[in-house]
């Protein structure tokens, strides 16, 4: 039997909600495979963590996940809490201290979810963006000085390095080369950033000799968004620096028909560290204790968890049964349906154990 350690960490807002439906599916799927068992551990950090013991984890937090196989995150983000402490308390802290710099964040048209572009169905947008995760200009290099005169002033340092750039490129080379239409799309601003941009188009070059076999193009980010809205077919993996792709995907998701399905996973591609896997979408306080957040995104990402943990077969089976559940229209309000968090989870559960998938 494989075991595999999973670190829960649900965190605010709706992220309980939805952590509970992807360990109920889990659970689930543990059973009905039957080959491996899932070693699940919860961990109560977090804005109501913060608000009594003043740090959104422990000191050594870090080092209490970092035997762990994979984590399972929910949301950050509280009304009552500044957004940059939630965010720098405890989930930036995990992506850099375990160095997952690839944020890959696949998008498709899950059947049964309508696009609001026209015309756009399933098979039409079928696209994995993957965000450079550890630099660019979410390094938090920067400063503030003169602070409340008039001549204040505050930087904001995007860091591109050679190392970060070419292990991001490979990656997305590699991941392009995985999926049928062998296709690359690098996303750059090398037009106006004349310095990082213009190494990370080189660097883009360089790495493509490497992979004969895969077909790359290149795109200025503002382009972009057109091609995504008018062309979606045309793509298939993405390449773009932390902000760029930090955008995109949400523009992503929502041509997808909901952050409510939208999942990403943060790796560390040479497994040094535990990677983490979560919903894109936040703590979404307006919906938070009413029992309809969409629990798609955290389901999808778990899929991305059990591939990573080498469970492929159960991944394809969690998948085929969110499937199964959007096409037979249980669905959340977020995407145009009635039903509750619990009602879509026993769903996709009953699909799991139906003996049809
Ligand atoms: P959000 O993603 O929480 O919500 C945006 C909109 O999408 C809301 O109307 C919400 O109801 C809806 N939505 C999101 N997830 C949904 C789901 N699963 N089902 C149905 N509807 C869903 O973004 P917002 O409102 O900008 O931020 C709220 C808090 O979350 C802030 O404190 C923000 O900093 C934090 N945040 C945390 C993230 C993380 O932990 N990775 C990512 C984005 C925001
Ligand atoms: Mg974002």
């Amino acid at each position: 039997m494989r075991e595999h350690k999973i670190a829960a960490i649900p965190a605010d807002g709706i992220g309980p909600e939805v952590i509970a439906a992807g360990l109920q599916a889990l659970d689930t799927l543990q059973q009905r495979c039957g080959d491996f068992t899932l070693d699940i551990r919860h961990f109560d950090w977090g804005s109501d963590y913060y608000k009594s013991t003043g740090r959104m984890m422990p000191e050594d937090g870090i080092a209490q996940l970092k035997s762990f196989d994979a984590i399972f995150f929910g949301a950050v983000g509280a009304p009552d809490v500044p957004d940059d402490i939630t965010l720098w308390g405890l989930r930036l802290p995990i992506c850099q201290g375990f160095d997952q710099y690839a944020n890959v964040r696949p998008t498709r048209i899950l059947p049964g979810i309508s696009s609001p572009l026209a015309g756009v169905g399933p098979g039409d947008l079928d696209w994995v963006i993957v965000r450079e995760n550890s630099e660019g200009e979410y390094s938090g290099n920067g400063g503030r000085a003169h602070r409340g005169l008039p001549e204040e002033v505050g930087t904001e340092v995007a860091i591109f390095t050679r190392a970060g750039v070419t292990r991001i490129m490979r990656y997305a080379f590699q991941l392009a080369q995985s999926r049928p239409r062998k296709f690359l799309t690098v996303v750059t601003k090398s037009n106006a950033q004349r310095h990082g941009m213009v190494m990370w188009d080189e660097i883009a070059a360089e790495v493509a000799l490497e992979f004969p076999d895969v077909r790359w193009d290149k795109m200025l980010v503002d382009a972009m968004t057109v091609r995504m809205t008018l062309k979606p077919q045309s793509l298939d993996t993405i390449v773009a620096t932390n902000l760029h792709a930090d955008i995109l995907s949400d523009l992503a998701g929502a041509l997808a028909g909901s952050l409510g399905v939208a999942p990403t996973a943060n790796i560390d591609p040479e497994r040094r560290f535990p990677s983490m896997f979560e919903p894109i979408h936040g703590s979404a306080f307006d919906i938070t204790g009413k029992g309809i957040a969409n629990p798609v995104a955290t389901l999808w990402t778990a899929v991305q968890m059990l591939e990573h943990l080498g469970e492929s077969e159960a991944a394809a089976r969690l998948m085929r049964a969110v499937e199964a559940v959007t096409a037979a229209g249980v669905l959340t309000p977020d995407v145009g349906g009635t039903a509750t968090t619990q009602q879509v989870t026993d769903a996709v559960c009953k699909e799991i154990r139906g003996a049809n998938i």
